[in-house]
């Protein structure tokens, strides 16, 4: 192993700079040639890259988004775009790659190595649905990031007597809602991995908390709850605010928090858990391994086959939203 490569791939995460930053520094310090390759896998099919130093990474730790830019690259799913790709890495003479990304990114990596180009995968993502992986990076910045932005709607909320119902993102997965929600104190949690009925957990919810004084309400909505909540005849978080002031006689409001969520410097939790993973994919390469996936598990630092990887599944831990039924009440 002479030339490693990092890319960052699909939608980007907070974190990401500082997992490039691990990658870049102790490929390095290990002697090793390391090329940024811009906007992912579209960067790798063009041939858009560049040799990086210790002094290319600095002051990026802080940074949200990704210096190396990211893309979502539909023509890499082809069997052209693919063999060019390859013809790239072997014109760069790139013995390996670091893919930091989702899992359609993983995907891709997987493909990769199994044409002869050892790839490590390391999950950076706000949505956490690697299943792999107990926490992606990005995936705390984003949680804090939702629990500030919803401390700022309550104080408005509380001062009309209002109810506000919150879309987080999370694309099919609840972990930002469940999580915000319950960081957030939001009366009622709608996300995709539990079925709901809209009647009972919110407007039942919220007269029983009216009972006892409650006047102002927090609900949060996973975007992936949308098709659910079509199946009870309502158009999205927009229409629940609606059908909430309906039922209730509450005057409600909606806030889709949207990209605000992607943005902004990572947490301390992020940046070490970037930087750990960061380096191990470099010590995976430096073995000549690939086709792995870096993960953490049970706070250590862990890594497993992406074809494992990939059909693993990862349940959410419903005793949390028990816990957050019982005490936002
Ligand atoms: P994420 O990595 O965040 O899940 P995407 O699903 O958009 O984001 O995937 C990012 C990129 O990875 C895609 O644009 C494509 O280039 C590549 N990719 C996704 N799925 C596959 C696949 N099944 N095979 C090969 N490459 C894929
Ligand atoms: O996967 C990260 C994510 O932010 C999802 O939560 C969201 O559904 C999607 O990406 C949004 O993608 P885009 O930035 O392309 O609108």
């Amino acid at each position: 192993m002479k030339t490693i490569a990092v890319l960052t791939s699909g939608g980007d995460a907070p974190g990401m700079n500082a997992a490039v930053r691990a990658v870049v520094r102790y490929g390095c310090e290990s002697k090793l040639r390391v090329l940024g390759i811009r906007r992912g896998y579209t960067g790798l099919i063009n041939g858009d890259m560049y040799e990086m130093n210790l002094r290319s990474v600095s002051d990026i730790i802080h940074r949200g988004g990704t210096t190396l830019f990211s893309a979502r690259c539909p023509e890499f799913k082809t069997e052209k775009g693919m063999n060019k790709a390859i013809e790239v890495c072997k014109s760069n003479k790139i013995d390996g790659i670091v893919v930091i990304g989702g899992d359609g990114s993983f995907r891709g990596a997987r493909d990769l190595s199994l044409r002869g180009i050892p790839c490590v995968g390391v999950p950076g993502t706000i949505d956490n649905d690697i299943a792999c992986c107990d926490y992606t990076i990005g995936y705390d910045t984003a949680l804090n990031t939702i629990m500030d932005m919803v401390d700022r709607i309550r104080d408005t909320t509380e001062s009309h007597d209002r109810c506000s119902v919150v879309e987080v993102m999370g694309r099919h997965a609840g972990y930002l809602a469940l999580n915000g929600g319950i960081a957030a104190g939001a009366t009622s949690i709608l996300i995709p991995e539990h079925k709901f009925d809209v009647k009972v957990d919110i407007i039942d919810r919220m007269a029983r908390t009216q009972e006892t004084g409650k006047k102002h309400f927090i609900i949060m909505v996973a975007e992936g709850c949308v098709d659910m909540l079509r199946e009870q005849g309502i158009d999205g978080t927009i229409g629940l605010a609606k059908y909430i002031q309906d039922k209730t006689e509450v005057e409600s409001r909606a806030t889709i928090l949207g990209h605000v969520q992607r943005g902004g410097s990572p947490t301390a939790r992020d940046r070490i858990l970037a930087s750990k993973m960061g380096y191990r994919a470099v010590d995976l390469l430096k073995k000549g391994t690939g086709n792995r996936v870096v993960a953490i598990h049970k706070d250590e630092i862990v890594d497993y086959d992406i074809y494992e990887a990939l059909k693993m599944e990862k349940h959410i831990d419903m005793d949390i939203y028990k816990i957050a039924m019982h005490i936002s009440i």
